[in-house]
């Protein structure tokens, strides 16, 4: 059988993740493909736990220990939910993956971006995704948006220089995975930004389409 994609979108707090991830999965559902959605830390019941430990405000922890939970969540979400569906051909997309250790733990902060590397390698070996959408708005912007819909986690509640930071991890990621990685302008309206992802996507499912000839 075929192989499944497995898409992740990224982007700080308020970037359009979640908004663009539906209609991510509308658009592969017309193409005929069967979607599993899923979001990280999370998409397994122990990794919904951890997500819970993870964004709760009352907890502090130790930078890499964040890192670690984060990584192990991942583990189990791979082991569950992703290399499974991928296998049964399904496509996988998910709201965050790596990338977003690397720019939240790595560069928001501070454990050591080699750490990760091992981390990551020791987690998904060679495995990556086919495709990562990096939703990129200005901080302010972001914390804007998040701020109108819900309470603020122990992510959110950071300051404007963390989420600086993080944005800098994430463009340092887009630098180093040019081809995975594509980048679009989430300040932009809505319909511009969904367009941007449309003109992605055509271009992603055209490829495949070419490689499987
Ligand atoms: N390009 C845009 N223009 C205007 N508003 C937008 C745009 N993108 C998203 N929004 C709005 O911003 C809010 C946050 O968007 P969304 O929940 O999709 O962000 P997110 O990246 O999933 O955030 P979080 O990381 O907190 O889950 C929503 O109310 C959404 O409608
Ligand atoms: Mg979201």
């Amino acid at each position: 059988m075929q192989n499944g994609k497995f898409i992740t979108l990224e982007g700080i707090d308020g970037a359009g993740k979640s908004t663009h991830l539906a209609w991510l999965e509308d658009y592969l559902c017309s193409k005929g493909v069967k979607v599993v959605v899923t979001r990280e830390p999370g998409g397994t019941a122990v990794g919904e736990q951890l997500r819970a430990l993870l964004l709760d405000q009352r907890h502090t922890m130790h930078a890499e220990t964040e890192a670690l939970l984060m990584f192990a969540a991942r583990r189990e979400h791979l082991d569950k939910i992703i290399l499974p569906a991928i296998q049964r051909g399904d496509w996988v997309v998910s709201d965050r993956f790596s990338d977003a250790s690397f720019a939240y733990q790595g560069c928001g902060r501070g454990v050591a971006w080699e750490k990760l590397v091992l981390l990551e390698q020791w987690v998904q070996e060679d495995f990556y995704p086919d495709l990562t959408v990096y939703i990129d708005v200005p901080v302010m912007l972001g914390r804007e948006r998040v701020n109108s819909v819900k309470a603020a986690d122990r992510f959110e509640s950071e300051t404007d220089a963390f989420f600086d930071r993080v944005r800098t991890g994430y463009l340092e990621r887009v630098r180093q995975f040019p081809q995975r990685m594509q980048i679009l302008d989430g300040s932009l309206p809505l319909d511009e930004v969904r367009a941007a992802l449309a003109g992605v996507m055509e271009h992603f499912w055209l490829n495949q389409a070419l490689h499987e000839k």
